[in-house]
Order: structure tokens, then C-alpha cells, then sequence
């Protein structure tokens, strides 16, 4: 018999042993020597948590308010391409998954499902709308109307893309698209290899001056992905955006940069509570998301683990991961003496070496 799997790390093996190596390799791997994929999971095991005692948390409060919306936690669903990949209903069980907790998910530019079935699984919990902006703006533009129509509460600007990172994997492995797998929102169909496709269309000029044009073709809320300095976090305020993404693309894109939780306290010192800030990367565990809240991020994104949870049993495997993180949370909110969200304060951390 095999046993249930009681962490995010016991998820992650049920999916290795079910999925090919190339497209495990696609999913799993960063850029580069991985160094940075790496430090982002490892920054997590440098933490050590403050307990205070003799403060009764039990069934503390992990509700959040992000852009106006009540989160069941501090937790939602990073973007990532083609949920297809690992379960032949890709994204729509993951957005029922986490709709019926009440987390939110971002939804890829490079979605497998129709945004149109996805905002309807969502069933009233947030859904957002990543974006790669493309060289034809206006492809970038019919998606953007096109999740509006279909009800995406806010948009997510990946900034950290002008082009595709060297994922050495990919590049070894010749990575290419099963044929069926195609992106399910974007007018010009499919494509087989998603680094060549990137280069051809993802816009390399793209500047600050995108914000601008997001505010003159849609009303929706703009968040940008991918900052990892104070100086860029502040430059996003000055654009206006409505929140910022502490993110290294899951360490996918430039091998080198901080991890994520390296670089939050910097971003969270300079955005000074101007917008909501986010963090992604190498969250594994209940106890790192009250990391993240410690160190100034209003919520955390899980990315690579709810995909393994979607290969290892489609909306109950992603159902699965995301209790584990809830229930996690909980437990490390109670055996700290964290009653809510507003008692998650610097103090609460201290750095140490890796376990
Ligand atoms: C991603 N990520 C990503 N980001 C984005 O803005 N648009 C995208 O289409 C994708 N696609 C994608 C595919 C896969 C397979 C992975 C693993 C990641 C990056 C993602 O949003 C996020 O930044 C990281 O995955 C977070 O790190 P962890 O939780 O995977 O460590």
C-alpha cells in the first residue's frame, strides 16, 4: 500500500515517477548551473522562527486581503505554462482545486484551458492573468480583452522575460511540445518549441512604458513579476502599478540572482506598504509562507509544487498540496502564538545557517 503523501516533498516524488524525463526536466529545471533555483529553497532553511509561548493561537486567522478580495491565506497559485503537461485537465483542476479553498490562481499566457471555462471553475475566487507582451501588441491586447470578458480580476506583467532564460535541460533534451499541447487563449495556435517561440515573439523592447499602455486598454488592476531590487520595486511604484511580484522566475530565467526571499526585505523597505508586494520561489512549506509574511510580503505564490500535485492526481493531487501549505500554516501560526496575519512581525525570524 502506498502512504498518503504528507508533504509537498512527497508529492514531488509521486510526480517524478509519473512524468517523462524531458518534460520533467522542463518543469523542474532553472537556467544555468541552477544556482539560484537552488538558493531559493535553500534561503527558506536558513530561517529560524521565534515562537512567543503562552499565547493561545489555536485556530488562528489566515485570512488575507489582497486588491480589495479576502484570501483564504496568504497563499495563491503562481503562473505557469501549460498545466497541460502534467494532467489532461491542466489548469482547470488546479483552478477548482484551489477555488474551493478559496486561494487564487494566475493563469499563463501559455494556459492550456480557456479562460472562459477557467473563470467559471473559479466560481467567485480570484482569477488573474499573467502576460508576456508580445512583439504584435495587439495579440497581447485581444488576450488581455479577451480574460476581461471572461471575468480575470487583475493582470500580472512578467517582467523579467525580455527573453527566455538558457535552461540547459531544455537545450539538452531538444525539448518540444507534444503536438496536443497548445496555448488555449492565444490566437496563432501552437507551437512545438517554447524558447524558439519566445524569441521569435515575446517583445525584447519591452519598458516601463508598458504600464501606461496596460492602463489605456483595460481598467483592471496591474501587478509586475519578476523585481528583485529596491530600485526597480520603487521604479514600479513611481508606474503606478498596483503591486509588484518579488520574483526570480522560479530561478528559471537569469541563473546568479538572489533567491527571492534574499531579496524581499530590501523591496519591502522601499515599497513602504505603497502596494501589495508578492513573493514566489521555493516555497515549500507552511512555515516558509509566515517567512515570507515576516519579511514584508503581504502573501507568497506556489509554483513547481502544484504541478507536481497535478501529475500525481489531478484536482485531488493539487487539493492535496494546497492543504498540506494551509495546514502547515495553521500549525506553525498556532506553535509560534500567531493569532492572525497582523501578528506576523520582523521579530518573528531570525537568519541561521542552512539546516
Ligand atoms: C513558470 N513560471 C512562469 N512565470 C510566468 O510569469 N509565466 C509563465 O508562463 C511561467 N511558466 C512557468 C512554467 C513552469 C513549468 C514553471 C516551473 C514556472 C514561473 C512561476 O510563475 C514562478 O515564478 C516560479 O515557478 C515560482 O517558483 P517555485 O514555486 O516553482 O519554486
Amino acid at each position: 500500500m502506498q502512504m498518503p503523501a504528507l508533504t509537498l516533498q512527497d508529492y514531488r516524488r509521486l510526480a517524478q515517477e509519473r512524468m517523462e524525463r524531458p518534460v520533467w526536466d522542463f518543469f523542474e529545471g532553472g537556467a544555468g548551473e541552477e544556482h539560484t533555483l537552488a538558493a531559493n529553497e535553500r534561503a527558506f532553511d536558513r530561517v529560524r522562527l521565534r515562537p512567543t509561548v503562552l499565547r493561545p493561537a489555536a485556530g488562528p486567522d489566515t485570512t488575507c486581503k489582497i486588491l480589495g478580495r479576502t484570501w483564504a491565506a496568504p497563499i495563491g497559485v503562481a503562473p505557469m505554462a501549460f498545466h497541460t503537461l502534467a494532467h489532461p485537465d491542466g489548469e482547470l483542476a488546479t483552478v477548482r482545486a484551489a477555488a474551493a479553498r478559496g486561494l487564487p490562481v494566475t493563469v499563463s499566457t501559455f494556459a492550456g484551458r480557456a479562460c472562459e471555462e477557467l473563470a467559471a471553475a473559479a466560481a467567485g475566487a480570484p482569477l488573474w492573468l499573467q502576460l508576456y507582451c508580445f512583439r504584435d501588441r495587439s495579440v497581447t491586447r485581444r488576450l488581455i480583452e479577451r480574460a476581461e470578458r471572461a471575468g480575470a480580476e487583475a493582470l500580472v506583467l512578467t517582467v523579467d522575460a525580455p527573453r527566455l532564460g538558457r535552461r540547459l535541460r531544455d537545450v539538452r533534451n531538444d525539448f518540444r511540445l507534444p503536438p496536443h499541447i497548445v496555448p488555449a487563449n492565444l490566437d496563432g495556435g501552437g507551437f512545438s518549441s517554447p524558447a524558439a517561440h519566445a524569441r521569435a515573439e515575446l517583445d525584447p523592447s519591452l519598458d516601463w512604458s508598458a504600464v501606461p499602455w496596460l492602463r489605456s486598454v483595460t481598467s483592471l488592476p496591474v501587478l509586475v513579476k519578476g523585481v528583485l531590487t529596491a530600485p526597480d520595486a520603487l521604479r514600479a511604484v513611481e508606474a503606478g502599478v498596483d503591486g509588484i511580484i518579488v520574483s526570480n522566475h522560479g530561478g528559471r530565467q537569469l541563473d546568479g540572482v538572489p533567491a527571492t526571499l534574499e531579496a524581499l526585505p530590501e523591496i519591502a523597505a522601499a515599497v513602504r506598504g505603497a502596494c501589495p508586494v508578492l513573493i514566489d520561489g521555493g516555497i515549500r512549506r507552511g512555515r516558509d509562507v509566515l517567512a515570507c509574511l515576516a519579511l514584508g510580503a503581504d502573501a507568497a505564490l506556489v509554483g513547481r509544487p502544484v504541478l507536481h500535485g497535478l501529475a500525481a492526481g489531478g484536482e485531488d493531487g493539487v487539493g492535496g498540496v494546497l492543504d498540506i501549505l494551509l495546514e502547515e500554516l495553521q500549525d506553525a501560526m498556532t506553535l509560534t502564538g500567531t493569532r492572525s496575519l497582523a501578528d506576523i512581525l520582523p521579530d518573528l525570524v531570525r537568519t541561521g545557517e542552512p539546516w
